[in-house]
């Protein structure tokens, strides 16, 4: 059974969690404490799958509990729940957490987001890359580094042009928007020189998944990591979104799964990144065992490092709070039958997508082991695949002339 710790220090918040949470008591084993202290004793005693904390506390401050838990359990799911007045707290406890709640929170987004962070705790097996993520670090620069940016395109009516000033004040991140626009995908008459501009020509929400993946991006700073060229990732990772974009309109599917899966395209090696940097020697030995096999990767990432690429992502945009179609999407595009779903969504477009990729970069690949057919046979969808071969060989074939 999940077992979940929730401190709070007001005890009549505790019992509204408690009833809240009334229907999953048979699912979960909940503990409820007011004090910091014997939440941390308990956190010694047992391990707990997720702890749910309070911020402010007078004996002992949220953000120094989540610390502790942190360093004494790693591979606990930290998530703070906190009122809107303790932002200054909020800000202090950031990269202790993995996810934040907003009190008052309804019942439904509680057990929801509760629901995902188990999910999350059950995806990856290997305690030793549970371990390796739940220490990184990047979710506080993640926030402070892009936050104007996101605070805006998260408004009702975001501004293209101040969104495109803000991109316009970080030189790197300039530099992709502006290297994307350019690229014949666009089939732009006039080189685009203004990020401005840029931000007009691209939209808001291509914008919002790409200033993201830029940052996760941005924070392997080394060009080449175990093997791994990071500029070639990226570029891989951009004409796999793209490609999954196309995938999804010519499916008519609606704009948001257009989106996710845009942005899905974008993410979903970044779980090699983080398995290269974390052993460089073996990720070479990998890649150079599947140099001719693509197919083969997540079987040798598995032998030699204990865990997969695929699965590394899909943890990792859980621990960030990302919406659970992009988290499938990264965690099964290499194996898509892992998912219950029954009719197109953004896993199929960037398996797809991430297949015929390959397939058209790779002469030795084969369609057979890029795409699992039986998976599109149980959506129907297995007469699409000569329609998406065309879709790709034209944005491949764009993108090689740039
Ligand atoms: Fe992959
Ligand atoms: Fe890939």
């Amino acid at each position: 059974m999940i077992k979940i710790l929730f401190v709070d220090d007001e005890p009549n918040v505790l019992d509204g969690l408690r009833r809240m949470l009334h229907s999953m008591a048979g699912v979960w084993d909940m503990r409820f404490l007011t004090d910091p202290f014997e939440a941390l004793q308990a956190i010694q005693d047992c391990f707990f799958d997720i702890i749910v904390s309070d911020l402010r506390m007078p004996e002992m401050d949220g953000a120094v509990l989540l610390q502790e838990v942190r360093h004494r359990s790693p591979e606990t799911v930290r998530i703070a729940l906190s009122g809107y007045s303790d932002q200054a707290s909020t800000l202090r406890a950031v990269s202790q957490m993995h996810q934040f709640l907003a009190k008052p929170c309804a019942p439904d987004e509680l057990i929801a987001i509760l629901n995902r962070a188990t999910v999350l705790g059950n995806l990856l097996t290997n305690k030793r890359l549970k371990r390796i993520l739940s220490e990184m670090e990047s979710l506080p620069s993640l926030v402070t580094l892009y936050d104007d940016i996101v605070q805006e395109l998260e408004r009702p009516e975001p501004s293209a042009p101040f969104v495109g000033e803000l991109i316009a004040r970080d030189a790197a991140m300039s530099a992709k928007v502006l290297q994307l626009v350019n690229s014949a995908l666009f089939g732009l008459p006039n080189i685009v020189s203004d990020p401005v501009h840029a931000t007009l020509l691209l939209g808001l929400d291509t914008l919002h998944a790409l200033v993201f993946s830029i940052k996760i991006f941005d924070q392997f700073t080394a060009e080449t990591v175990g093997g791994l060229s990071v500029p070639d990732l990226w570029n891989h990772c951009v004409s796999v979104a793209r490609l999954a974009k196309r995938i999804a309109m010519a499916q008519s599917a609606p704009d948001a799964v257009a989106e996710t899966a845009f942005l899905g395209g974008l993410l979903h090696d970044i779980g090699k990144i983080v398995l290269a940097t974390d052993t460089p020697e073996l990720y070479a030995n990998v890649l150079s065992e599947s140099q001719h096999d693509h197919a083969a990767i997540i079987s040798l990432e598995e032998s030699a490092l204990g865990g997969n690429h695929a699965e590394v992502g899909g943890y990792l945009m859980g621990l960030w709070g990302f919406s659970e179609p992009i988290i499938e999407a990264i965690y099964m595009h290499h194996d898509p039958a892992k998912s219950p779903s029954t009719s197109f969504g953004a896993l199929a477009a960037v398996h797809v997508a991430n297949g015929l990729c390959h397939l058209l970069k790779e002469p030795e690949a084969s369609l057979n082991n890029t795409i699992d057919h039986a998976f599109l046979e149980r959506l129907g969808l297995n007469r699409q695949v000569p329609i998406w071969m065309d879709l790709a060989t034209q944005t491949l074939g764009k993108e090689n002339d740039t």
